[in-house]
């Protein structure tokens, strides 16, 4: 089970240039597997038609209060529903009735049927946001418990940059799913993570590399955020957005990731390092391209560092390593947990069906300082990270190098 996966959202849409996003949104929550209804203002309605939101997957779309073949109650039963209430975008009109009391229309009436976790996302024109009355509209809903996104600084409809641009419906969609989540464990913990691959260049067109695609290191970084951490995620080159509410620290080579991790890890709680660190480097770097009619046939090569083993004083209170192996898994991820000193180690095998090199799905073991063995059945990265954070939770602290006064 993941953690949207079978999860009921309501999405109130309101009349905002930015409903086109909420058709965006609501696919990030059918493909996660949730079940969603979408409730429409009559002014969101003339910028997206009920259509394309049951086109995308929702289980059933709700426009008008008075239509003859919705149920009366439904207001109530659709609020008793759902796990979560979602208003994106949130209008300027919609947030005053929210923090009014109103309800006036279908949306501002199922909002005040409903008594579970809520999150807005305003979107507006920036002086419209920046009313007094808005402004104390959005501050009442925060002080209520109701959660409040956004907006962000951008383009808006009137093509000035200025705040009042819906969150991206990906940013919308991680804070939903860690209000879902529902914890905190790691609030006030600083993390450092680590994905991707490591490129070691030989000359200026080609460089040594691995397959990694760096989802997994990313997927623990949007974890530990949804676990309230306070996130570095310092990675290789690879093709993904950053997750929300982690610091992205790009690097290049081993060499850059371990003088960034000489950086951040410094008084850290935690470090996942699931990147995949070259093993070798060029043993020089040949300024021009190098010819084929060079006719070399040999390229010399030298093992990088091993960045855990040379964490020294920096190392951070518990350290999660990764295990990428093609055999033997048991027995070499627990050789690399021994010879590594870490407390925790995760390991995979890349080349089984359906978890390889770039799936967004994962199938590990961990073994941890004890003995202890858990293997978890494939599942989604995101659902992964969260079983390897929980586990660490666990940890006890182990006894660090002395620190010298
Ligand atoms: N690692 C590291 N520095 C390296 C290589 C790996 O810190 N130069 C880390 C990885 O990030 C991972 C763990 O060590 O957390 C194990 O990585 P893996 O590639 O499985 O093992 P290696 O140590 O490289 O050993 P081998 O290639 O022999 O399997």
């Amino acid at each position: 089970m993941t953690v949207i996966e079978g999860k009921k959202i309501l999405l109130g849409v309101s009349g905002g240039v930015g409903a086109f996003k909420a058709c965006e949104l609501l696919r990030l929550f059918v493909k996660a597997g949730a079940h969603v209804r979408v409730v429409l203002t009559k002014a969101a309605k003339e910028f997206v038609s009920p259509l394309s939101f049951r086109a995308l997957g929702a289980e059933s779309v709700s426009v008008d209060m008075f239509d003859e073949k919705r149920e009366s109650l439904e207001h109530v039963s659709w609020a008793d529903w759902a796990d979560l209430l979602v208003i994106a975008p949130a209008t300027a009109n919609i947030i005053g009735k929210v923090a009014n009391g109103i309800a006036d229309e279908i949306l501002s009436t199922q909002v005040i049927a409903y008594d579970g976790p809520i999150l807005v996302a305003p979107a507006m024109n920036v002086k419209m946001y920046n009313n007094q009355a808005v402004q104390r509209n959005i501050a009442y809903l925060r002080a209520t418990g109701i959660r409040v996104i956004g907006p962000e600084t951008g383009q808006l409809a009137s093509l000035i940059t200025a705040a009042g641009r819906m969150m991206e419906p990906e940013i919308i969609f991680a804070r939903c799913r860690q209000m879902l989540l529902g914890r905190n464990e790691l609030s006030g913990k600083k993390v450092v993570v680590t994905a991707g691959p490591t490129q070691e260049p030989l000359d200026p067109v080609r460089y040594l590399s691995n397959q990694s695609s760096g989802k997994m290191g990313f997927a623990l970084a949007d974890a530990a955020a949804a676990f309230g951490g306070e996130v570095v995620l310092i990675s290789g080159p690879v093709s993904l957005s950053p997750p929300a509410g982690a610091e992205l620290v790009s690097v290049r080579t081993a060499a850059e990731m371990q003088k960034e991790l000489g950086r951040h890890c410094r008084g850290a709680d935690y470090l996942y390092m699931a990147a995949a660190v070259a093993d070798f480097t060029p043993a020089g770097y040949y300024k021009q391209k190098i010819r084929r009619s060079d006719k070399r046939t040999k390229i010399d090569i030298k093992p990088v560092p091993d960045l855990l083993k040379s964490l020294g004083r920096n190392r951070p209170k518990h350290v999660i390593g990764f295990a990428l192996e093609t055999e033997n898994l048991e027995a070499r991820a627990i050789e690399k947990m021994r010879s590594k000193k870490i407390d925790m180690i995760v390991a995979n095998n890349p080349t089984e069906k359906g978890v390889e090199f770039g799936s967004d799905y994962n199938r590990i073991t961990i073994f941890s300082i004890g003995g202890k063995k858990l293997a978890f059945d494939p599942l989604p990265k995101f659902d992964v990270a969260i079983n390897i954070i929980e586990h660490s939770l666990r940890l006890k602290k182990r006894r660090g190098p002395k620190r010298r006064r």
